[in-house]
């Protein structure tokens, strides 16, 4: 697969694409690793030597060698679960203080952040967007407000006043949403995380950046979520709260445009989705089943189960012209081993009649219209090599180019670092 000096690496569907196993994989190919956007709502999973660990704030480069990895601008971090998670991962021997750096302008999610996050949804009632309870969205809307604190902020002698405005602020907005709370047992663990954040290489991420650059060094960078979540392109108002497509690794990085070499893009042979929100392709049958207990689909954060449905190309063709995508990354395909029939949605007929394969302002009740192909009906998490795949797999994935437009550089056939297909052109 080729590589240039900064490439991205991101979800196309609804999250949960398998982001995570791949840019372990391809760390080795690069000198640092950036996460540009959202935070401990993502999971992302890593499978190798019989061992399964769950990232949320921290870059799935970590386990490769000496890499940095950085906590770029764009991400919203808590000290409370970040603690749990760098302990644990130092616990396993990981090496992380000479090799996480966190962005100063990376925003702070505070602990009433996340009560806000839980009681804004419960104020819903319907049409709740199923956030994952991790305070992203206050965070975020508090950036916007420009009344956000930033990772920096730790290192300045008014932060406590900042924090208790801030606080304050919050408290008020719970008490006007009648919503019954104890911050004490919470706040406690958040200050211990904001100390021990305190001991991790706090820096001015965007010059750390451009440095790297200029000395010729290479960067992944590591996106959460998915397109189909991003808060301009998604489903709104079922989105989260930050940009999840391409641009986002710029204005998360502090990384110019014209420095994105390749895109790669990842997606499911099927697709799934947590937390509420139109889906057209969802199926409610045995199929939906099936690969729901063949995928393991329940959410790496929240536990929650995924939903989950047919390959939807309409919504792909839209991720892959927002993002420029110059590579896709096909996942998990092993999952629909025992199908015999492998459907795709081209095109969806609106409510009111009409067909398009253009991704509409809004999808709820589009009417997916399929297309049908043979299925493989073999086992490939065996596979080590594109000359073993069946026949009715090279089929599936030329149909995925095709209709696409985009070359499948790479193919994931089973959770496992090792079970990885790169595709020689
Ligand atoms: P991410 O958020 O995009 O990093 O993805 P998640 O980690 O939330 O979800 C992907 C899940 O699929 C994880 O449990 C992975 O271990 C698993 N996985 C990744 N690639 C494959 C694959 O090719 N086949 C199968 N069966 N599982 C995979
Ligand atoms: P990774 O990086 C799948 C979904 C939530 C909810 C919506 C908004 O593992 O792919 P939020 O807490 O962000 O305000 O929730 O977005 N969501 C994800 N779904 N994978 C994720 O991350 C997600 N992060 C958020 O379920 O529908
Ligand atoms: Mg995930």
């Amino acid at each position: 697969m080729k590589q240039s000096k900064v490439d991205v690496l991101l979800g196309l569907q609804w999250g949960d694409e398998g982001k995570g196993k791949v840019v372990d994989v391809l760390t080795p190919k690069y000198d640092v690793v950036a996460r540009f956007q959202g935070g401990p709502n993502a999971g992302h999973t890593l499978e190798f030597e019989g061992k399964k660990y769950v990232l949320k704030s921290i870059p799935s480069g970590i386990f490769q060698g000496d890499k940095v990895n950085i906590i770029g601008n764009g991400m919203v971090l808590d000290a409370t679960l970040f603690k749990a998670e760098a302990k644990a991962l130092e616990e396993a021997g990981v090496n992380l203080k000479d090799r996480l750096f966190i962005s100063k302008k990376a925003h702070l999610i505070l602990p009433t952040h996340r009560l806000l996050d839980s009681a804004l949804e419960g104020a819903k009632g319907t049409g709740k967007v199923g956030t994952t309870g991790r305070g992203i969205g206050p965070t975020y809307t508090d950036k916007v407000a420009r009344t956000g604190l930033r990772v920096g902020d730790l290192l300045c002698p008014d932060f406590e006043q900042k924090y208790r405005d801030a606080r304050d602020a919050h408290e008020r907005m719970l008490n006007s949403l009648n919503y019954d709370y104890d911050l004490f047992q919470a706040e406690l663990a958040w200050r211990e995380g904001i100390e021990y954040m305190k001991g991790f290489k706090i820096i001015d991420s965007e010059h750390y950046i451009n440095n790297v650059l200029r000395e010729g060094k290479t960067i992944l960078c590591e996106g959460a979520q998915g397109t189909m979540l991003d808060i301009d392109f998604g489903s709104y108002p079922f989105v989260t709260s930050s940009n999840t497509v391409c641009a986002g690794a710029c204005t998360g990085l502090g990384i110019a445009p014209c420095r994105i070499g390749r895109v790669f893009g990842i997606m499911k042979a099927y697709c799934t989705r947590v937390g509420g929100g139109p889906f057209p392709t969802e199926l409610f049958d045995a199929d939906g089943q099936m690969m729901s207990d063949r995928g393991h689909e329940f959410g790496a954060v929240t536990g929650r189960r995924r939903r989950c449905g047919w390959v939807d190309l309409v919504a792909l063709k839209y991720a892959i012209q927002l993002n420029g995508v110059t590579d896709l990354i096909l996942m998990k395909s092993d999952v629909l081993d025992t199908f015999s029939i492998i459907k795709a949605c081209v095109e969806y007929v609106m409510p009111d009649g009409t067909h398009t394969s253009e991704f509409p302002f809004n999808c709820e009740g589009a009417v997916p219209v399929y297309e049908e192909l043979p299925g493989w009906k073999t086992k490939l998490d065996g596979l080590h090599s594109e000359n073993e795949f069946p026949e009715e797999f090279n089929n599936y994935i030329s149909f995925l180019e095709e209709y696409l437009e985009t070359p499948v550089s790479l193919i994931s056939v089973g959770p496992d670092r090792n079970q990885t297909i790169v595709r020689e052109k």
